[in-house]
């Protein structure tokens, strides 16, 4: 993930900018800029590889200004290269971003027509020209920003420079984090409170759709309508530890809360953004033309991810494909492929016994063993022929959130890189799908702002002594995942169904106490979903849905809350449907005043059976 600094000093602030992107190189990179205003003038340089590149460029040609950003940037549109490299500019500005721009290639087409001269292949330089072009047209630097903050797509976080500004900085963010950092005379930027840690403790954090106007002596917070906001600074504690909560409660919020912006960069190992292909980042081979069959294997979570994911191996590549939780697997000798089989196991930690042990029967059956691990040191990664890391960071909330929606993005990717590889899915299929993969970040963003209904919704849910959760297709793991994660930190009994198995058993439980939630995304299944919300109704049932615009209009009957998602095509809506059913738990947990962090009976690593 990129990492984001900014600096309005008192001394020359270059060294200090490229010392707060160190702290942010746990983050991961692959080239960094550094830019600041010498006698008002821009002046960047920027190195491809480690920052100590970008220092030695630093100390043969020393940057001597007292206000600058900088950048490590994690390539997701161009590979790593200098011109690619932030900070972008023109004559009026610098800019460096963390996130994807959506619709950049219709605003390069327009500017490119306007005379308008790309230097790189980033989506992020037509924000350094869009906002030029407002400058051109007479608006000043701020209202530049506030006229082309609205018109950008996706998730992202911003940080712009101005040339003859000595004393103004921007930051803008929706999505991925951005903090700013208030010192004595000087004000900061920076993608984490533990980036400006050696200069200052007071941190104020903008909320999603928040920038801000940084001067040495002031900031001012403004919302996603431009009005003024109070974002009040707090004390971090000193040396912010690497993996702090932000601005968050617990964990587990801010980990639902960073998904936009790890989702990207799970996205980012996985995808070309400019040719929208997939890439596989482990120089292994797995010639899935030759795979016979697919066997899958996991515990909890990680185990309904892969169930997720089987609809895309069956869908997309036609392959055969068997999951399994692990601890029945391991004992249940299942055959497996005799020939050109691949076993994958899935796991956040990389160290679940039953899935270790699952890995080792796989192996004494000849399988290729392809795992999908967040930790890629771990000992099921070390013991696998293929690692495919889900790039989710450190997952340290119990209830695993930010882990699932990255290992379904890495699932989707290789379902799609062994679609092609079987000539299941044309290369026009693939890139429609990998354009879907890329608007994840930005749906999920607008998906996280249902939280103040969740809120209010989960004062009820708190209540239930009981919970049912219904879905079809992937929405069918989606509803055995917001059962899971209901149970195991607010304690109530959840139940997931497939909507269809609904008259076969459950629906014997519902009456007027039992809240019935509805995962239905307005697919090809949503009639049949329907269908099984009306038999609820018909019984007295409270239902609680979670659908899109589409869905919510074709609803006849009453429900108890209604949740809009934002409307996406409907191959990958586990991933943004998750977020609702994230916050369900936590909020309904929270209200209950439970350890959220730290559930009872649970640990984060299960090493024993
Ligand atoms: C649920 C949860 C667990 C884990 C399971 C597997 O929120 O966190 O169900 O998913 O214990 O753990 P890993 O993925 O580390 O193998």
């Amino acid at each position: 993930m990129c990492g984001i600094v900014g600096i309005l000093g008192k001394n020359p602030v270059a060294l200090d900018v490229v010392e707060a992107l160190r702290r942010l190189e746990y983050r991961g990179y692959d080239s960094a800029g550094v830019a600041t205003l010498e006698d008002g003038q821009l002046t960047r340089r920027r190195a491809e590889g480690k920052l100590r590149n970008l220092e030695q460029k630093l100390s043969r040609e020393p940057l001597n200004g007292l206000i600058g950003i900088g950048h490590t940037r994690w390539a997701t549109h161009g590979r790593p290269s200098v011109p690619n490299a932030h900070p972008h500019a023109t004559d009026k500005l610098a800019v460096v971003h963390n996130g994807i721009i959506e619709n950049f290639a219709e605003f390069r087409a327009e500017l490119e027509a306007e005379g308008y001269r790309f230097e790189s292949e980033t989506d992020t330089e037509v924000v350094a020209h869009l906002v030029t072009r407002e400058i051109n047209r007479g608006l000043k630097p701020i209202e530049a920003v506030g006229a082309v903050l609205p018109r950008l797509r996706g998730a992202f976080a911003l940080a712009f420079l101005f040339s003859g500004e000595e004393d103004l900085l921007i930051g803008a963010r929706n999505g991925p984090p951005l903090a700013v950092g208030i010192g004595d005379g000087e004000m900061y930027l920076g993608s984490d409170a533990f980036a400006l840690a050696p200069f200052t403790n007071m941190i104020a954090y903008l909320e999603d759709g928040d920038w801000a106007i940084l001067h040495r002596n002031a900031v001012e917070f403004r919302d996603v309508t431009g009005k003024v906001v109070q974002r009040p600074a707090q004390m971090v504690a000193a040396g912010a530890a690497l993996v702090d909560k932000g601005n968050h409660r617990h964990f587990m919020a801010k980990e639902i809360h960073e998904q936009p912006e790890v989702v990207t960069h799970t996205l980012t190992t996985y995808i070309d953004m400019v040719s929208a292909s997939v890439r596989m980042p482990f120089k292994e081979t797995l010639d899935w033309s030759q795979v016979e069959r697919l066997s899958m294997s996991a515990c909890g979570t990680a185990y309904l991810a892969g169930l997720t994911a089987r609809y895309w191996f069956e869908t997309l590549a036609r392959v055969p494909c068997d999951i399994d939780v692990a601890s029945e697997f391991r004992y249940r000798e299942p055959p497996l492929a005799p020939r050109n089989g691949v076993a994958m196991f899935l796991s956040q930690s990389g160290e679940t016994a039953d899935t270790l042990a699952s890995l080792r029967y796989a192996k004494s059956q000849n399988q290729t063993i392809l795992s999908v691990v967040n930790v890629p040191t771990s000992t099921i990664a070390r013991e696998s022929h293929i690692v495919a890391p889900i790039t989710a960071g450190p997952e340290i909330g119990v209830a695993s959130t930010k882990a699932f929606t990255c290992k379904l993005v890495t699932l989707a990717s290789i379902a799609i890189a062994a679609g092609r590889a079987r000539g299941t899915i044309s290369v026009a299929r693939e890139q429609e799908l990998v354009r879907e993969l890329i608007m994840l970040p930005g749906l999920m963003t607008q998906a996280l702002k249902t939280e103040v209904q969740i809120e209010r919704l989960a004062h009820k849910l708190s209540k239930a002594r009981d919970v049912l959760y219904l879905g079809r297709g992937t929405s069918y793991p989606l509803a055995l995942e917001g059962a899971l994660k209901l149970k195991e930190i607010s304690y109530i009994h959840a139940e997931g169904y497939a909507a269809g198995e609904l008259k076969h058993g459950p629906i014997a439980l519902i009456d007027e106490d039992m809240p019935v939630i509805v995962v239905a995304p307005h697919d090809h299944l949503f009639e049949k979903t329907a269908s099984n919300m009306h038999e609820v109704a018909a019984r007295g049932g409270r239902i609680i849905l979670i659908t899109d615009e589409k869905g919510a209009a074709e609803t006849t009957i009453p429900t108890e809350a209604t949740i809009i998602m934002p409307t996406m095509a409907p191959t990958f809506s586990a991933m943004v449907y998750a977020i609702p059913v994230q916050l369900i738990a936590y909020h309904t947990a929270l209200v209950m005043g439970k350890d959220v962090d730290q559930p009872r009976n649970l640990a984060k690593s299960v090493t024993v059976e």
